[in-house]
């Protein structure tokens, strides 16, 4: 099969190279006209069709006062309930507050085999203001709405190289196509005068963009169904929390929670998951261990579970996807249409209550019961329920000994023979 040409094909065409190559068959090309998109055509090389990701609502989160509904992107069951759960208890307290002290986005421009790196130091140093205004130049809307390029930062990177990181402000956006055009601008300009500039690149390790977040929950929202005093549950949660100080094979796994909820608003809002994955990992790992990004202690007092996440995080409420595609525009008006500071604060306050969500099962009942019962209805479509059996068959396995690939197919063969 030959594919040469093939991102030339219009959207038709592309389908039935695949059909009559037997890659697909007509059915799944039906399946995938289905799911066509117009937008998705102009976004991606050799489009097929949109794939699906169920969204879902975390109901109500209070976020520096305000209260906001959250459409959430995930296939993993459980992660909206527990989103759901966790904010129930943050929301017991005054809420979650979140802040940033300053949102830039870093441009790395790299000088490379310099003979004398202070030189060229010296040069940027000298030319700083220079820098700034070819910048500012190259995107001149962006200091028009009173962001833009701010400030000139020297990363000394070995004895031939140096990066000049410029540092923007790019006001609603997430700001990657502002930077990488003012980082190319500036290595431009450096190469006029004849520096050797390797290449001009946005930074996603957003360490100018940290949002923190802090919370302080009444003990008594704690405590679980099955009996477990708050106080208790408080106490643990902090213990787990510590954990994460200590093993980075506990703090992976908690970050990895901390993400489902991130990832979740984040690709609903129509940001980018990698670059925020990327960021947060690696700041994570700052203090040279791989560590847990939020933290959870009990007053002094005993009477409250604070808890609190610093993370680097750039989100922007336009450019990029945001303004094409609908289902976007859709979840940004169910949170309110927040600015990129407010919807990187909901950000923040997901993070907390998914934490919060997962230690608080861990160190109570454990997760499997709840992810179970979740799981049971992936279990029931797996094993071919229809939409009307999957009710039947979640009871079924709920009650069931094992919740398993077999027993749910046992068990939905029985639901049929009873109905017949
Ligand atoms: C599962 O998707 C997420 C958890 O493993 C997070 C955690 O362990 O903290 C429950």
């Amino acid at each position: 099969m030959k594919w040469s040409g093939y991102y030339k094909l219009d959207w038709q065409d592309r389908i039935q190279y695949l059909v009559e190559n037997h890659v697909i068959d007509a059915t799944q090309a039906k399946l995938m006209a289905e799911n066509y998109s117009a937008v998705g055509d102009q976004q991606v090389e050799n489009y097929l069709y949109n794939f699906g990701v169920p969204m879902g609502l975390l109901t109500d989160i209070e976020i520096n006062g305000e209260h906001k509904s959250v459409p959430m992107a995930t296939e993993e069951p459980s992660v909206i309930a527990a989103a759901n759960n966790g904010a129930r208890m943050l929301n017991q307290g005054d809420g979650v507050h979140a802040a940033f002290k300053q949102r830039l986005i870093r441009g790395q421009v790299i000088a490379i085999n310099l003979d004398d790196t202070g030189a060229f130091q010296h040069y940027v140093q000298k030319h700083t203001a220079q820098l700034l205004a070819v910048a500012n130049h190259a995107h001149p809307s962006m200091e028009a709405r009173g962001g833009g390029a701010k400030d000139i930062v020297i990363e000394p990177l070995d004895e031939k190289t140096v990066a000049v990181d410029v540092l923007v402000d790019p006001c609603e956006a997430m700001g990657a196509n502002v930077v990488n055009t003012m980082a190319e601008a500036v290595a431009q300009d450096l190469r006029s005068v004849g520096f050797e500039i390797l290449m001009g690149i946005l930074s996603n390790y957003a360490t100018e963009a940290l949002i923190e977040a802090n919370v302080a929950i009444p003990v008594a929202a704690l405590k679980t169904k099955q009996g477990m005093a708050g106080a208790d549950v408080a106490q643990r949660v902090a213990q787990a929390s510590y954990m994460e100080q200590l093993t980075p094979y506990r703090a992976v796994t908690a970050n990895k929670g901390i993400m489902n909820g991130v990832e979740a608003v984040v690709l609903a809002s129509g940001n980018d998951t990698r670059a925020v994955n990327a960021g947060m990992h690696a700041y994570a790992a700052e203090s040279g261990q791989y560590k847990g990004l939020a933290q959870w202690t009990v007053s002094d007092d005993g009477q409250f579970l604070n808890g609190s996440i610093k993370m680097p995080l750039m989100l922007g409420v336009v450019g990029g996807s945001i303004g094409i595609v609908p289902a976007v525009q859709l979840n940004q008006q169910i949170m309110g249409n927040p600015d990129a500071q407010t919807l990187s604060a909901i950000v923040a306050g997901v993070a907390l209550a998914q934490n919060l969500a997962a230690l608080r099962a861990l160190v109570s009942s454990g997760i499997q019961a709840g992810h179970m019962a979740l799981q049971a209805k992936s279990l029931a479509l797996q094993v071919g329920a229809t939409v009307a059996e999957v009710p039947l068959l979640v009871a079924a396995l709920e009650k069931s000994e094992q919740i398993n690939q077999a027993s749910a197919q046992a068990l939905l063969a029985n639901i049929r023979k009873e109905k017949r």
